[in-house]
């Protein structure tokens, strides 16, 4: 076996042969640790696939049905429909966020259709999982659960059980035992997760491993690991409100505009069908301030509530404070509706927030935006059974935005009577819905609209 020394930046991985203060990769300094590692592949005489010979594309065979799908509608729709063979994926979250709870009732799922897995946990023991198993009402029939963290003895584990599906939780505490580096080391991380990729690939055995996340908010350790994987997930939610998002960073088999959306409960993460009534409760009517959005997440249309608060500033600058929207968007949007609606902002703080805590990333939400903080200077509501969307341009034009059909279908069934939209999206608009629709061009003829100046 070739062992060769190497020093590796701890922060991206970057690997070089000789020492180097600062890393030429990700310019930290300091980072270069020495660390011998191992080119090496393991062999549990299982092969079959991996050194098959060129074919031609027109003799592979392929029928349609490599798609595991889990049945739990959110994740299935995140995976592309359903996971595909012999894939590895990657979920990232916070601590506490949930990972191990949504791995588990994934497990559940698979167990009861799909044949053998092996939950293999570095971070709690066997009865702890039982524990929580227990709560969240999952039998686990042909589930197998291992608490342990050495390479060697999960390898021996997986030609024993051969499971159609592993979950290894997390892979920061899985270690190689050749491998002089300490668990969780840039090093360490990727020689075991090149082991699982070949496992997945060779025999066709889909892996999950669980991700610790930094405090920057990027996977631990590896921006490698994500390179080699072939989905990257991320489980993210806000920890004062129980609903969770998890979203596709990265995904060969499918899109990554797709979201599934679970609420946490004590029974463990249910599914969200109808995240627009979700979004909405909780609102108050009549308020001013407040305006509905109907917002793409992929292929879903979802009504989220954005809110306004302007007050005269006490001293000094004026201060814009956004929450669940691009804090720039806001100072620029702010700068359009002074120019252009003649509204007197300069003095005012403004604070937009998108309620439950959510985010919106889309510019169809600039419209929104600007009537609510108009609506929030004139003091005047926003009737309560409007729903509003638009991009802003920075001469104060309306543009138009996209799956306007959509939109337009879900506000009307969470019973919503009028739709302000761009003036470009009314011109081939098919649309049964019972509503009024109004298209408009630029904000003073918007605000005239709604609010009435
Ligand atoms: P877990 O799957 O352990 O998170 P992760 O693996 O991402 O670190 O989930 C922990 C969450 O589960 C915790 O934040 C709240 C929830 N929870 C309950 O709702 N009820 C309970 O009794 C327990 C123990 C946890
Ligand atoms: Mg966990």
């Amino acid at each position: 076996m070739k062992i060769k020394k190497r020093f590796v930046c701890q922060e991206c991985g970057y690997d070089s042969p000789k020492w180097m203060g600062k890393c030429p990769g990700c310019d930290t300094w300091n980072k270069m640790v020495e660390e011998t590692g191992s080119a090496r592949l393991p062999d549990l005489g299982l092969s079959k696939g991996l050194y098959a010979l060129p074919k031609l594309m027109g003799e592979i065979e392929y029928d349609g049905q490599f798609r595991i799908r889990t049945g739990i509608e959110e994740m299935d729709r995140v995976f592309g429909g359903g996971i595909v063979e012999g894939s590895l994926i990657l979920i990232g979250g916070d601590p506490g966020i949930g990972k191990s709870t949504l791995l588990l009732q994934i497990c559940d799922a698979l167990a009861s259709k799909h044949g053998e897995i092996l939950y293999v946990s570095g971070e709690e023991s066997a009865g702890q999982i039982k524990m929580r198993a227990n709560r969240l009402n999952i039998t686990g029939e042909s589930m197998y659960l291992v608490s342990e963290t050495n390479m060697t003895q999960i390898q021996s584990h997986i030609s024993r059980i051969k499971p159609k599906f592993l979950v290894i939780d997390s892979i920061q505490t899985v270690y190689d035992d050749e491998l002089s580096s300490a668990p969780g080391s840039v090093s360490q991380v990727r020689e075991c997760t090149s082991v699982f990729m070949e496992l997945s690939k060779r025999e066709g055995m889909c892996i999950f491993l669980v991700g610790h996340v930094t405090k920057e908010g990027a996977i631990a350790g590896p921006r490698v690991l994500e390179h080699m994987v072939d989905t990257v997930l991320y489980f993210e939610g806000d920890k004062h409100h129980t609903y969770r998002v998890i979203r596709a960073i990265k995904n060969r088999f499918g899109s990554t505009n797709e979201i599934g959306l679970f609420e946490m409960k004590e029974s463990g993460l249910e599914e969200v069908s109808n995240p627009s009534e979700l979004m909405l409760s909780g609102r108050s009517k009549g308020a001013s301030g407040s305006v509905v959005l109907c917002s793409m997440e992929g292929t879903r249309p979802m009504l989220v509530e954005i809110q306004a608060l302007v007050s005269s500033t006490a001293f000094g600058m004026a201060r814009r404070t956004s929450a669940g929207i691009d804090y720039n968007r806001i100072v620029l949007l702010m700068a359009v509706l002074e120019k252009k609606a003649g509204m007197q902002l300069y003095d005012q703080d403004v604070y937009v927030n998108v309620a439950g805590g959510f985010k919106v990333e889309e510019p169809a939400a600039d419209l929104a935006v600007v009537t609510a903080v108009a609506s929030s200077i004139r003091n005047v509501p926003i009737p309560h059974d409007t729903v509003v969307m638009g991009e802003v341009g920075l001469t104060g034009e309306i543009r138009g935005i996209s799956r306007i059909e959509s939109r337009i279908i879900e506000s009307s069934r969470m019973g919503f009577k009028t739709c302000v939209i761009p003036k470009d999206n009314i011109k081939g608009l098919k649309t049964e819905a019972n509503m009024q629709i109004l298209g408009v061009k630029s904000i003073p003829e918007a605000l005239k609209y709604i609010i009435g100046r």
